[in-house]
């Protein structure tokens, strides 16, 4: 497997405007739909649990709910319903009801009533700041759950990395070598502390970090290693903490999309000495926004959450005290704590976890089952010591099917559908002089199409269905 070369990434100075998330044009829709008798009011977000929508009147977050783990059969989408429109307005309404009726988003949060209740647990309890009883019940429940040494509740997974590369005592200068083939927000959060992020190649049949690729890229400055648990398949940590060891680097997971996965039978989160977690509104159990730093060493844990907190610690405690006492700001510290909201939804996302992936990994095997024989794109391959959260499904595509007009022909469908993930190395902000051509290939090469744990059976082929036709439409025949 080819490493990266040139492993110096010349710094610049930070300030560069982060790249989009992603390109996705697809959401639940909106809080109140026009077509349908929903009892949604605007405050109320996604659809709960056992949301039913008028079946004559469906919207668009109606057809992807479904309560079962197992899918629930769909019926075929109902025509527009309503009264005639006069000619000059029926193309317009054709779209809105095209859109409103059969529109299959790439990603959706299951969100709902008991989320709501643990909200109006925090509401009433008078502290909905972070740091407080709802953070700490969030802290002990991670800790128990990676059987951690601590377990710190962040605003994100950048500042996790943040504090998690602060805590292991990187230096300016110093090189961190992270995977490529990934949102880079390793790479950011190295080049936060004018550390030099050295990007490794990763693997073609996982995107996940090559290991052989890492161990080329060791220098005498290096002193660390950020791991990427793709897309929410774990990477190879058996032979990652090898070279760890071999040179005394620290290891960092970053199982961002990965919470729910396994690798050889342990939790992803629990994969080295330091974890990060994100429970942003794409990842597998979300409260919106939201992430934690999970660490084998309890200092680790709490210098992070002191300093995520300007570097004095939880100001819920201070007020627990009698008297006045006054905390003092001995160093730089940041707010990244994660508010009790939160953390009280997180909560409930975690006790439905297994649920959600259960549903998840139906919908990548009945994916599997359905595109696996398709020439023109490969599924994912999940290596038998792992399992896959499927925080996103990617395919990836044959070389000569035009990328672009299958994401056209997919969202011309109503279905979702955006680019994958990021080769780091060629993102402009870290003007990087290395190639990694595996991960370059997959970020030309690969597709995310629709996953999240409402998807239903007959959704799903549809999305497979009309993807196969996409590429065999758009394929320009090698020579
Ligand atoms: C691998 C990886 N790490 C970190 C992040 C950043 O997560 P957050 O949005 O919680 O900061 C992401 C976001 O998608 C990611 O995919």
């Amino acid at each position: 497997m080819p490493a990266c070369s040139s492993p110096r990434t010349p710094r610049t100075p930070s300030g560069t405007p982060p790249p989009n998330r992603c390109a996705c044009s697809s959401s639940a829709c909106p809080p109140r739909c026009t077509s349908c008798t929903s009892r949604r009011s605007p405050r109320s977000g996604p659809p709960a649990r056992g949301w039913t929508p008028t079946p004559s009147r469906r919207c668009a977050a109606a057809t992807t709910s479904t309560r079962s783990p197992r899918f629930a059969t769909s019926r075929p989408p109902p025509p527009p319903t309503g009264r005639r429109r006069r000619p000059e307005h029926k193309a317009a309404q054709m779209t809105t009801d095209r859109s409103s009726m059969d529109k299959i988003p790439l990603t959706h949060a299951s969100l709902g009533e008991r989320e709501l209740a643990a909200v109006a647990e925090v509401f009433a309890s008078g502290w909905p700041a972070g740091q407080g009883p709802s953070g700490k019940a969030l802290e002990a429940g991670l800790k128990e759950r990676y059987g951690a040494g601590g377990a710190v509740a962040v605003s994100n997974c950048g500042a996790a990395l943040h504090l998690a590369l602060l805590a292991l005592g990187v230096k300016p200068g110093d090189e961190v070598i992270v995977a490529d083939y990934t949102f880079p927000a390793p790479a950011h959060a190295v080049r936060y502390l004018d550390a030099v992020p050295v990007f490794a190649d990763v693997r073609a049949d996982t995107g996940t970090v090559d290991a052989q690729a890492v161990a080329a890229l060791v220098t005498p400055r290096t002193v660390g290693i950020i791991a990427v648990d793709t897309v929410g398949i774990p990477a190879d940590y058996t032979e990652l903490q090898a070279i760890a060891d071999r040179h005394q680097l620290f290891l960092i997971e970053d199982a961002a999309c990965a919470v729910g996965a396994t690798y050889q039978g342990r939790p992803a989160g629990a994969l080295a000495e330091v974890a990060c977690l994100s429970f942003h509104g794409r990842k597998g159990a979300s409260s919106g926004e939201g992430g934690a730093l999970i660490a084998t060493d309890p200092d680790i844990a709490a210098a992070a959450r002191r300093r995520a907190s300007f570097g004095i610690g939880s100001i819920f405690d201070q007020g627990q005290v009698i008297g006045l006492p006054i905390p003092e700001f001995l160093e730089i510290g940041y707010n990244y704590k994660l508010s009790d909201i939160a953390a009280a939804i997180m909560q409930v996302q975690l006790e439905r976890l297994e649920e959600f992936i259960a549903h998840r990994s139906a919908v990548a095997a009945r994916y599997g089952e359905l595109l696996a024989d398709e020439e023109l794109l490969t599924v994912p391959h999940v290596p038998a010591d792992r399992t896959h959260a499927w925080q996103s499904y990617m395919v990836t595509l044959a070389k000569g099917v035009d990328r672009a007009a299958v994401a056209t022909d997919l969202r011309a469908a109503n279905i979702g559908s955006f680019h994958g993930t990021w080769a780091s190395h060629v993102q402009p902000a870290f003007e990087s002089k290395q190639v990694c051509p595996v991960s370059a290939d997959l970020f030309q090469r690969n597709l995310g199409i629709p996953m999240h744990a409402e998807l239903t059976m007959s959704q799903t082929e549809r999305v497979a269905e009309v993807l196969r036709k996409a590429v065999r439409a758009h394929t320009t025949p090698r020579t």
